[in-house]
């Protein structure tokens, strides 16, 4: 399987998913900085793995720190996290990582700094690690949803690319072909920046799985013609009400699913739920560079002079979704006090 992401003598190597499927190259991020413009250029994307990258970025920027004095280093280690959490706006996982190695820091007791600095790399380490198995449970959830050739369109790239590895909505495919079902899978092509036609393509059919590309406008088409059996998509953000934050189309597809009563699936480790924000209207929607709708390879493709919108996400309210797929199982409406039950147990685990 694709290696998304390493820690690697303490630099951090990426695969360029800007330049997949044609080039197949790695960026090696050697101080915090470069991994915060890694992660803004969409280098590295998809909630879980700047979520990895996050962690890996703080390591690095802590190791880079020169003194001894415990209380100036955290100061810097603050000001680091704080520029690696604005990165990227509405994928939670994101500011969950720098969270969770700022925590290491605030229960390291008065360790000395080479100390805290070792702690703070074995926790970027276990971030990846962690990520993986998580992965791997969703998928063994999710598969379970899944009758032998069904035909499952997704949208964008929630898979190994999009995590520390295997993938969340794609997890569940690879989970349940390993399961000796056979699964095809419809990727919308996902535009502007092409993650489902460049991104889940290429993972897919490295992984022996049929895949099929579509333009992001044909899936009602589909839908209407009986060619999809299930959808399963990948989250950003979930609110506590079960409303979703994913890619930009992703609310087009949830609502034609409903239309067209096609299980719409979504599927996300518990990092990426956040309790604090009500509903899917308190979540921040990321808009990105209007060139990447008018341009297409660097050629302008819509007329001089006329404007453009680029919001990277939509809100997928939950009445349309059929269930969340966790780690720690599949969780069904009503999703605001499932999400409470399954959040809680897990903590108090
Ligand atoms: O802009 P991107 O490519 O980072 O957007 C990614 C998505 O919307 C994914 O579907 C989501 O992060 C889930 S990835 C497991």
């Amino acid at each position: 399987m694709v290696k998304t992401i390493a820690w690697k003598d303490n630099q951090i190597v990426m695969i360029d998913q800007r330049k997949l499927p044609l080039q197949e190259t790695y960026v090696v991020c050697k101080d915090y900085r470069s991994v915060i413009r890694a992660i803004k250029h969409l280098v590295i994307r998809g909630a879980p793995a700047i979520g990895v990258a996050a962690a890996m970025g703080v390591a690095l920027g802590a190791l880079k720190i020169r003194t001894k004095d415990r209380d100036r280093f955290e100061a810097r280690l603050d000001a680091i996290c704080r520029e690696m959490a604005a990165a990227r706006p509405t994928a939670v996982n994101l500011s969950w990582a720098v969270k969770r190695m700022k925590r290491v820091a605030a229960q390291a007791g008065r360790q000395q700094v080479r100390e805290l600095q070792s702690r703070l790399v074995a926790e970027a380490k276990r971030i990846l690690v962690e990520d993986i198995a998580i992965n791997r449970a969703i998928g063994r959830h999710g598969q379970r949803l899944l009758k032998k050739g069904t035909r499952v369109l997704t949208h964008c790239n929630a898979g190994a690319l999009a995590t520390g590895g295997y993938g969340t909505a794609l997890g569940v495919v690879r989970a349940a072909m390993e399961a000796g079902k056979r699964i095809e899978v419809l990727a919308d092509e996902t535009r502007p920046f092409l993650q489902g036609a460049r991104l889940t393509a290429w993972e897919l059919m490295g992984a022996g799985i049929p895949v099929t590309v579509i333009a992001d406008s044909a899936a009602g088409y589909l839908m209407q013609q009986g060619k999809i059996d299930a959808v399963v998509v990948g989250a950003d953000r979930i609110a506590a009400n079960g409303d979703v934050a994913n890619k930009i189309g992703t609310y087009m597809v949830a609502v034609l699913a409903k239309t067209h009563k096609i299980p719409f699936y979504v599927a996300a480790p518990l990092s990426t739920i956040d309790a604090s924000v009500r509903t899917g209207k308190e979540i921040p929607i990321e808009n990105r560079d209007n060139r990447e709708v008018t341009h297409f390879k660097g050629k302008r493709t819509v007329p001089d002079g006329v404007g453009a919108r680029n919001p990277a996400f939509d809100i997928t309210p939950h009445r349309y979704v059929s269930a969340i797929i966790t780690e720690k199982g599949v969780i069904k409406p009503p999703f605001r006090a499932n999400l409470v039950k399954v959040l809680t147990a897990a903590r108090t685990r």
